[in-house]
């Protein structure tokens, strides 16, 4: 990014949500100098989501909130239409709070496995009331799933088994996107699985470097190249899929794509 840019970026971030922004912006500026000083590219390349699912897509979410503290209806939408596209899904999450990426990938996956902090462990990491009562609002209707309640940080990885698709959307502090990715790439992966991270970005443009430090940080330089972002979205994706094609993009970008989006609500 052009100094000009970064300028124009930060005060549109600042206008548009200054609470967010002054309590992220000295971390992400500390976590892009580190990146830079290990000379990583301080952004992955982006695949277009058209591309990745040969120039067409559509989704459709059953449950969702719009609420904060869950991903973005395109993320869960991808999600959703990669387990769709694997044979009999093991898809397994970090991180599941009300449920809503769990529940919707459910529908496709043949069986998910979610590791989310207990009630227990979320009051000691002080999380509101109001979300301690959601958690595991949608989950508790799904049948296909094993729910693990523990600290992803603590938890024994090596006995959970391989899995095709894995969500990481658990603790967003660089060691703990450090640690969950070094243990989902040292465990959980079989080599054609896609792993997923949640807030590579603050907005589908605009990066996290602390999230993108410890995806970075989390597995071996060596695989660094199967490392992208999905256009649109909120994700960064791990595949070796050799057709992949991505492009390292100037941000914002001229849109080349129009969603069609349709949105019915219904009183709980
Ligand atoms: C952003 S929410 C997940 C949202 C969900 N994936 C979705 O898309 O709707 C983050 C969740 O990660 C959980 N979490 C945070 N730190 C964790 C840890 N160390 N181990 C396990 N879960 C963790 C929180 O309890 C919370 O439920």
């Amino acid at each position: 990014m052009t100094p000009k840019k970064v300028v124009f970026e930060s005060l549109k971030w600042m206008l548009t949500d200054p609470v967010r922004f002054f309590k992220n912006y000295n971390r992400n500026v500390y976590y892009k100098k580190q990146i830079e000083k290990q000379q990583f590219v301080t952004q992955l390349p982006t695949i277009d989501l058209l591309t990745l699912f040969n120039g067409t897509f559509e989704s459709e979410l059953e449950r969702y909130t719009f609420l904060e503290n869950t991903s973005t209806v395109l993320d869960l939408c991808l999600l959703k239409e990669l387990a769709r596209g694997i044979n009999d899904c093991r898809y397994f999450e970090i991180g599941s709070l009300r449920g809503e990426s769990l529940y919707n990938v459910a529908k496709v996956a043949k069986h998910c496995t979610a590791l989310t902090l207990s009630h227990e462990q979320m009051k000691q990491f002080k999380f509101k009331p109001s979300l301690l009562k959601s958690a595991n609002m949608l989950s508790s209707e799904i049948k296909n799933m094993t729910l693990i309640e523990d600290n992803s940080l603590t938890y024994d990885f090596s006995k959970l088994g391989k899995f095709d698709l894995i969500f990481v959307d658990g603790d967003h502090t660089y060691n703990g996107v450090k640690s969950d990715t070094n243990n989902v790439f040292n465990h959980l992966i079989h080599e054609n699985s896609i792993i997923v991270w949640h807030d590579y970005t603050y907005y589908p443009e605009t990066v996290r470097h602390e999230v993108l430090a410890g995806i970075l940080d989390g597995i071996p330089s060596s695989h660094h190249k199967y490392l992208y972002h999905i256009s649109n979205t909120m994700c960064a994706i791990y595949t070796t899929n050799p057709n992949i094609t991505a492009e390292m993009l100037s941000f914002p970008t001229v849109p080349n794509k129009l969603f069609h989006v349709k949105v019915k609500a219904q009183k709980l």
